[in-house]
């Protein structure tokens, strides 16, 4: 059997963050800058049904057999076996190696996820399609996030745009309407790492506390942020590229008022700004993470340097490229 090779972007999220805990609509882009990949070779000289697993960058290097039960990988291998239908595959090899950053909110998890759910199907003689790639991607997110919302799994498997709003079902078990939508002219984006650890979990709860505390401004807030992603899917859909910087800086100037902003994300923002930016935000959880500017394409790299120099311990340049 030849060889298979299959890759998954990364994403980060370009507007609604923190408003879209409380069910107003949220825009994530895939970032094909960095990617995870998984190269699935047949064994020869492994017994029948052995998969070995080896990821070098995290030193890991395994069998199927060993992972333990709720292993990310190990439920991203089983499930793909599943849903094929082959308990016993012949002996293999998957191998993954990702450029991706881990735990910076920029969706390495699930882009792992999907690479090897889409070279273990392809190697198996079921490629499978991209819904079924994205729902048991879902099953695996489900361990690194318990209740996740379905974004990561659907702009890293559709390598598109994705708007997604959360809902509640009647039972209260967190769903999601996410649906993808189309590119008109691409943009570049420049994300810069503040390096600060900022877990999403204490910035989601302190914005909780604070809209307890102020519901009615809380509410506002989000409802302004609403608005600015609906205007920036249209400018994407459109292709009204021009828009999007504004709208970044508006978000940027709610998320700052709602709290979760930081002076080195504050620096980030203006940094780029002054460089040629045409808007920057913070995206993601806050506090620390990452920002991301919107960049005339020339000055895309001028723009990651004025980030280094202000601070950021890695950048990365990203097209979102047009649809096809
Ligand atoms: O850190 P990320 O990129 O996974 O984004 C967190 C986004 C929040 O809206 C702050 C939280 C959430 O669960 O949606």
């Amino acid at each position: 059997m030849p060889a298979i090779s299959a890759s998954a972007p990364g994403k980060v999220i370009l507007f609604g963050e923190h408003a879209v805990v409380y069910g107003r609509p949220a825009i994530a882009v895939p970032v094909t800058q960095v990617q995870a990949k998984a190269i699935v070779t047949a064994n020869p000289l492994g017994k029948p049904g052995e998969v070995r697993v080896q990821a070098p960058t995290i030193g890991l290097e395994t069998t199927l057999g060993e992972l333990p039960d709720a292993d990310p990988l190990g439920v991203a291998i089983r499930g793909t076996l599943g849903e094929v239908g082959i308990a016993r595959p012949p002996a293999l090899t998957v191998r993954i190696t990702s450029t991706i950053p881990v735990a910076a909110g920029l969706g390495s998890g699930a882009a792992v996820s999907v690479a090897v759910i889409r070279g273990l199907s392809a190697f198996l003689g079921h490629p499978l399609e991209a819904e079924r790639v994205s729902a048991l991607a879902y099953e695996v997110e489900k361990i690194h996030h318990g209740t996740p919302s379905g974004i990561d799994n659907t702009v890293v498997t559709y390598a598109m745009p994705v708007y997604f709003v959360r809902e509640t079902s009647p039972g209260g078990d967190l769903s999601a309407r996410i649906e993808t939508f189309k590119v008109q002219e691409p943009f570049t984006l420049v994300i810069g790492d503040t390096g600060i650890p900022s877990p999403t979990a204490i910035t989601v709860g302190d914005v909780r506390a604070a809209r307890e505390r102020d519901p009615l401004v809380y509410e506002a807030m989000f409802e302004a942020i609403e608005r600015m992603v609906e205007s920036a899917r249209e400018a994407i859909e459109s292709g009204h590229n021009e828009a999007l910087g504004p709208l970044m800086d508006e978000n940027q100037a709610v998320l700052a008022e709602i709290g979760v902003s930081s002076p080195e994300l504050e620096r980030l923002v203006e940094a780029a700004r002054e460089t040629g930016a045409l808007g920057a935000k913070l995206s993601g959880g806050g506090r620390g993470g990452n920002m991301i500017a919107l960049a005339p394409e020339e000055e895309a790299g001028q723009i990651a340097r004025a980030l280094e120099e202000a601070g950021a311990v890695r950048t990365i340049v990203s097209t979102v490229e047009k649809s096809r």
